[in-house]
């Protein structure tokens, strides 16, 4: 599975013969330079309405022809006539492409923000997407909360992106701690230095997670990529209470 940062909170991640792309802020990303015309994802992710996350995720499905991935009730708010939009909720688990993506929760607003003011957009969201090629945690915009211990760390995590900008998300210190509760194996740091407000040193925090847990980092570059090789290429169920969690 190679995972792409695309800057700020966008990955284009290959899983099998599938191309998923979360959260695409292309147009306006100081850190992304590719071109719209240089994606050609199966399926977009999205995980709440805020311009950075939502970014171009319409004229491309549109474009391109693909599913749209969101919550429902920022899909009620957005202008999706003829696209292929799948409306999901906390929770919820779809089977596309041979994947099974995952809703989850996150501790954060949502609003969808034009030159005509902002609406209510239901909920944030983040996503668990399981493929044989492994299973990562997009984590969107969030606080760090007890659940990612509990609900999240079931579905047996290889990777998970979380942000560390603080201020608009937790912070390094927190997320260090998500990390662990998620018992992830590799984390990647993403939300971070795309604008002043939210700089930090990705570094100083790849030595506090691997100082402090049993996790690795992996700090990307804007348009570097890195592959995950799943040490068990079977397809890994979730951990069921009655499994106990002892991976
Ligand atoms: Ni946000
Ligand atoms: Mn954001």
């Amino acid at each position: 599975m190679q995972l792409t940062f695309e800057g700020h909170a966008c990955f284009s991640i290959q899983a099998g013969n599938v191309n998923i792309l979360i959260d695409p802020f292309i147009s306006g990303n100081p850190h992304c330079n590719k071109l719209l015309t240089d994606f050609t994802p199966d399926i977009i992710l999205v995980t709440h309405g805020h311009n950075d996350h939502l970014g171009d995720a319409l004229p491309l499905a549109k474009r391109l022809n693909i599913p749209l991935v969101a919550q429902f009730d920022l899909l009620q708010s957005l202008d999706t006539p003829g696209l292929d939009v799948i409306g999901m909720n906390t929770g919820g688990r779809i089977t596309v492409k041979g994947l099974e993506i995952i809703m989850t929760a996150a501790v954060h607003g949502n609003s969808l923000c034009t030159e005509h003011g902002c609406l209510p957009a239901g909920t944030a969201a983040g996503f668990v997407i399981k493929s044989p090629a492994g299973n990562v945690y997009h984590a969107g915009d969030t606080a760090l909360f007890g659940d990612m211990a509990t609900v999240i760390a079931r579905y047996n995590i290889h990777v998970a992106l979380l942000p560390i900008g603080d201020l608009y998300t937790m912070g390094p210190k927190d997320a260090v701690m998500a990390a662990h509760w998620l018992k992830a194996d590799y984390v990647v740091p993403m939300h971070y230095s795309t604008f002043p407000a939210i700089q930090q040193d990705a570094h100083n925090f790849a030595a506090m997670l691997e100082s402090r847990t049993a996790c690795k980092c992996i700090v990307l570059a804007p348009g570097q990529s890195w592959t995950y090789i799943s040490p068990q290429p079977e397809h890994k169920p979730d951990i069921t209470p009655a499994e106990g969690d002892d991976r």
